[in-house]
């Protein structure tokens, strides 16, 4: 962002929005529901989204407009003297090793929308597109240029600072690509045993809770909030400090969580119906919606249309993990923008190559069970985020009094009293007590509780 303010709240709502929604939302959750078990997932992901995400989001809001700082400055702002910034350091290493296979699956979408334009995305029966996935996917070369042509269009947009034309053109694409999922949506749940889908994810059969999946329940809720990687502190940094963080909070909230349910209907009634298999991991989004589109008149338009969309979402997510990392460095110095934008950028593409080839040449290459590509996802959305969450949740009511939290929340507008020390207990007790809870369930510190 090198025009120093954002303009408007709505500016920064529209930012932080567009951080938010991306692929965690559209192609992330279907397909971490889908080997997750479907309901029980959803409804432990809503839980976490609302008691730990919005609380936190706010601890981040509270960090970035008080300060004005990037990522790291932002903690030694608070804490002089102390270790405490390196959760910054933490959330660029988490955010580096994040845009590296992140812009694998940007550039299967830029793959997509190529098919699309000449014509190789017509007439596929379901088994076929599985095939053309399988193919785009590993071939080593195409997924290479493909993972290198997105993270360069992520460098000529943070290389410029022209995120304001993005925003402006946020209010624009947006609502399209809510329009297209209400097109989507009609057919899916019109086709044959769509209901069974509809089932799937939202009807929760708590047995099928696992300590795996509360685990990506709650990687998850913090993944699609772009959650404790500072990434929100530094978005809000440039916020007058008159800005009122509880609404935005609470709208970028409800906005990502209707995107998902969104995403969720558009995807499961057609997997039911096409007789594919939920739990098919990354490929799922890819799968399923060219069979829902191929069913609806004019449907190569509509997909190219809601590809041309997504690649949007995807975009205006990954420049916020690569704003994240420049601004650390230059720190406002707009001179240096240029040349630390294409440094970071490349060294994000070399790091993600072996991501690009986990599911081709190097797809039986595996550490701890795990493709490159899954385990840096992993390690991301499962570890280094919501370890990032925890300290961040740590470090607010520790380094800040409980008054200046107070009228930090109050400011513009009083907040209630019961609401702030809701928040606050939330901060300070039940966000750090329920990670490590989780963390230590999926080590198996708990298994003797359970037969
Ligand atoms: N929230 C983004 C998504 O769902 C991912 C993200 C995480 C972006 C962290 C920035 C920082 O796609």
């Amino acid at each position: 962002m090198s025009d120093n303010q954002f303009s408007s709240r709505i500016g920064f709502i529209l930012a932080a929005a567009g951080s938010a929604i991306g692929l965690g939302a559209i192609w992330k959750f279907p397909y971490i529901a889908g080997i997750s078990g479907g309901g029980a997932f959803f409804f432990m992901f809503v839980i976490f989204t609302i008691s730990l995400g919005l609380p936190l989001l706010l601890g981040e809001f509270i960090i970035g407009r008080k300060t004005g700082k990037d990522a790291i400055e932002a903690y030694s702002t608070i804490a002089p003297g102390t270790k405490w910034n390196l959760i910054g350091y933490l959330g660029n290493v988490t955010v580096f090793i994040l845009l590296s296979f992140y812009s694998v699956i940007g550039g299967w979408i830029l793959i997509y929308i190529f098919k699309g334009i000449t014509g190789g995305l017509t007439d596929l029966s379901p088994q076929g597109y599985g095939e053309l996935l399988g193919s785009v996917s590993g071939d080593p070369l195409l997924s290479i240029i493909a993972h290198l042509l997105f993270i360069v269009l992520n460098i000529l947009v943070i290389s410029k600072g022209v995120q304001s034309g993005i925003e402006r053109a946020s209010k624009i694409m947006m609502p399209a690509l809510f329009v297209i999922f209400i097109i989507i949506i009609a057919r899916s749940l019109s086709l044959e045993n769509a209901y069974a889908g509809v089932e799937f994810l939202f009807k929760p059969d708590f047995t099928k809770i696992t300590s795996q999946s509360i685990l990506f329940a709650l990687g998850q809720a913090f993944f699609t909030l772009s959650l404790g990687v500072s990434g929100m502190v530094t978005y809000s940094a440039y916020l007058p400090k008159n800005t009122n963080i509880n609404s935005s909070a609470i709208s970028i909230v409800s906005m990502n969580l209707f995107i998902i349910i969104l995403s969720g209907l558009a995807i499961f009634p057609g997997v039911f119906s096409f007789g594919l298999k939920p739990d098919q991991g990354p490929a799922l989004l890819f799968n399923v919606l060219p069979n829902v589109f191929s069913r609806i008149p004019f449907g190569t338009l509509f997909f190219i249309a809601f590809l041309v969309l997504f690649l949007f979402a995807a975009l205006t997510s990954s420049f916020s993990m690569l704003e994240i990392i420049v601004n650390s460095i230059t720190k406002g110095d707009n001179t240096k923008r240029n040349k630390w934008s294409w440094i970071i950028g490349l060294s994000i593409f070399a790091f993600g190559i072996p991501s690009a080839l986990s599911f081709g040449a190097l797809s039986d290459f595996t550490i701890l069970g795990k493709t490159f590509f899954d385990l840096a996802d992993f390690m991301v959305s499962n570890f280094l985020m919501p370890l990032g969450a925890l300290l961040i949740s740590i470090f607010l009511p520790l380094k800040m009094k409980k008054e200046e939290l107070f009228s930090e929340l109050s400011n513009p507008k009083p907040i209630k009293k019961w609401l702030f020390n809701t928040w606050y207990i939330i901060i300070k007790y039940i966000a750090p007590i329920a990670i490590i809870i989780v963390f230590l369930d999926s080590l198996g510190a708990f298994n003797f509780l359970k037969k």
